[in-house]
C-alpha cells in the first residue's frame, strides 16, 4: 500500500530540497484586474470632460478663411448657392462638412454671404429669386433680399459672414454654426 502513494500528487506536499510553492496568483490577479477596470472608466469619464474644458479655450479660433470660387463666377444682381467644406472636418463629418451658403451680389459688385440657417431655429433657407425673399420651410420665416427679417418667428435677419476677395477669388470667414450669441 505504501509503495503506491505518489508524493508529487499528494497535495502540500513538498519534496526534499524544494522551496515553499508560491501562492495561487488570483487575489493578486483580480486586484490589478479591479485596478485596471477603474483606471479605464475614470479615462472614459473624464476624456469628454477635459476635451469640454480645454476646448473653450480655443474661444474664436473657430473660424477660417475659406474660398468659394473666383469672385467673377457671380453674376451682379443675383443670389447664388454655394457650398464649402468646413475647415475644421473630422473624417466622420461625412457630408454634413459640406455647408451651404448664400452669395448675393449687387449690382455694383459688392457681396453679401448669408449663411443658410434660419435665426429661428437653423432650418435651411432658400432664395425665390421671383418674389425676391429668403423663405424657411420650417415655421414660414421670411427675410428680404439683403437679408434682413420680413415675417414670422425669427428674431433677426440672416446671418452674414466676414467676406473678402483675395487673387480674385471670393473669401469668407466661416467654421462654426452660427448662433444668436456668435453670429458668422
Ligand atoms: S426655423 Fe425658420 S422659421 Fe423657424
Amino acid at each position: 500500500m505504501a509503495e503506491n502513494f505518489n508524493y508529487k500528487e499528494a497535495p502540500d506536499v513538498r519534496m526534499l530540497g524544494e522551496g515553499p510553492k508560491p501562492e495561487p496568483p488570483r487575489r493578486t490577479f483580480l486586484f490589478w484586474l479591479g485596478a485596471g477596470i477603474n483606471v479605464v472608466a475614470g479615462l472614459l469619464i473624464a476624456l469628454p470632460i477635459i476635451g469640454y474644458v480645454f476646448n473653450s479655450w480655443r474661444g474664436t479660433g473657430w473660424q477660417k478663411w475659406i474660398t468659394l470660387g473666383k469672385a467673377d463666377d457671380f453674376p451682379k444682381g443675383e443670389t447664388r448657392l454655394a457650398t464649402f467644406v468646413n475647415p475644421f472636418r473630422v473624417p466622420w463629418d461625412g457630408y454634413t462638412a459640406d455647408i451651404p451658403c448664400w452669395v448675393r451680389r449687387k449690382d455694383g459688385g459688392d457681396f453679401t454671404v448669408f449663411a443658410i440657417n434660419c435665426t429661428h431655429l437653423g432650418c435651411p433657407v432658400r432664395w425665390f429669386p421671383e418674389s425676391k425673399l429668403f423663405m424657411c420651410p420650417c415655421h414660414g420665416g421670411v427675410y428680404y433680399a439683403d437679408g434682413s427679417h420680413a415675417a414670422g418667428p425669427p428674431p433677426r435677419g440672416l446671418y452674414e459672414y466676414e467676406t473678402r476677395i483675395v487673387d480674385g477669388q471670393l473669401q469668407i470667414k466661416g467654421g462654426r454654426l452660427p448662433s444668436l450669441q456668435q453670429t458668422a
